[in-house]
């Protein structure tokens, strides 16, 4: 049997594969490439010394997703496919309407055609809005401040109405905080094209001096520094959640949300030192204006997710630093 994973080659698919490979299943991976390139098949390879199968294609390809359902014996689908950048979803909502929704409603409807009806679902905490309070539990009112996170909103609903019309389903809508970090082996990571929108890859891409300066949007927060705080978890632990859930899946039908995070907020300028010293590099910043739409705190109740998927991130600060870093310098060397 085999496991479906569209958007394979991206940044957390690919650590995906990664983990189901090393569980033991097979894997099928549906990418068209749009925010990434076909030599992540390889490093997944190198890593786990057997390779997914890889088909480029498009999730919104109904013909392409009934041949893949009748050829391979896909069980489930871990559907990580979709665009995710903020700032573009505003210029272009009809793009991310297309995609992030119709693309979902096209995967959901061949599942249902091909009796595949076990699915692992992106979500995102932005479907959260700007929270009252936090941490930040399930049952938490949701709402969107743009396009990305409606369509996030959509498909949840999707997700829900096809749960309650055919209780066979069984779906886990996983609501990721933020995620970073990069395999230890240094061969997979986030690739962001161009100037980078998250925190992240833009205080590595300015520790390896590529930017000469991190801009810190924001020092005037209601937080304990003044910068924006945020609930970072790291790839391989959020990917560690994906086969909990699917394994829970296995054994419970029934339409699961949770949220993936570590329950621990992190503030812009904690993370920025936290960087330089796990890395012994210098990260030259500067505090601007607010971004807009940005909130003030935002991070996880997690305790459905260790009660229910017995499920917690291990990975510490240091060791999301360390990973992003390696990652950062095995990009010079490409
Ligand atoms: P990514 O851009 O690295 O990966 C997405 C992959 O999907 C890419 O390889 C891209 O080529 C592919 N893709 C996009 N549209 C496609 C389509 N129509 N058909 C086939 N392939 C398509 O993004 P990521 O960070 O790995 O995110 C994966 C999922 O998780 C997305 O749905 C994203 O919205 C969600 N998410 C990400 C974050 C984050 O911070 N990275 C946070 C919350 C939720
Ligand atoms: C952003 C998106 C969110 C999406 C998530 C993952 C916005 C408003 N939100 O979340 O919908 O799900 O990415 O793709 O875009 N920061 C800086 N300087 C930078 C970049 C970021 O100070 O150059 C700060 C931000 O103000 C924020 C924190 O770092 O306080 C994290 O930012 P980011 O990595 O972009 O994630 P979110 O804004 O949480």
């Amino acid at each position: 049997m085999s496991i479906l994973v569209t958007g394979g080659c991206g940044f957390i698919g690919s650590h995906a594969c990664v983990v189901l490979l090393d569980a033991g299943y097979d894997v099928v991976v549906l990418d068209n490439l749009c925010n990434s390139t076909r030599e992540v098949v390889e490093r997944v390879a190198q890593i786990c010394g057997r390779a997914p199968i890889f088909v480029e294609g498009d999730i919104r390809d109904a013909i392409l997703l009934e041949s893949l359902f009748s050829e391979y014996e896909i069980s489930a689908v871990m559907h990580f496919a979709g665009l995710k950048a903020v700032g573009e979803s505003v210029a272009q909502p009809e793009k991310y309407y297309d995609n992030n929704v119709g693309g979902s409603r096209v995967l959901f409807a061949e599942m249902q055609a091909a009796e595949v009806k076990t699915l692992v679902f992106s979500s995102s905490a932005t479907v959260y809005g700007d929270p009252a309070s936090v941490p930040i539990a399930e049952d938490f009112p949701r709402s969107a401040t743009n396009p990305y996170g409606d369509t996030k909103l959509q498909v949840e609903d999707i997700l829900e109405g096809l749960y309650q019309q055919d209780s066979g389903w069984c779906i886990a809508r996983l609501r990721y905080f933020n995620p970073v970090g990069a395999h230890t082996s240094g061969l997979i990571g986030e690739d962001p094209d161009g100037i980078p929108n998250n925190l992240m890859p833009f205080i590595s891409q300015t520790a390896a001096g590529i930017r000469p300066v991190l801009s810190i949007f924001g020092g005037d927060y209601d937080t304990p520094d003044g910068t924006g705080v945020r609930d970072y978890i790291h790839v391989v632990d959020l990917v560690a959640g994906h086969l909990a859930a699917l394994e829970y899946l296995d054994k419970n039908q029934q339409l699961l949300t949770v949220n993936l995070g570590t329950g621990q907020g992190v503030s812009v300028l904690e993370m920025v030192h936290a960087y330089e010293r796990a890395n012994q590099c210098n990260v030259p910043y500067q505090i601007v204006n607010r971004r807009p739409g940005d909130i003030a705190e935002c991070w996880a109740d997690t305790r459905l997710a260790n009660q229910i998927l017995g499920w917690q991130a291990i990975r510490t600060l240091d060791d999301m630093c360390r990973d992003t870093w390696r990652w950062q310098q095995s990009r010079k060397s490409k």
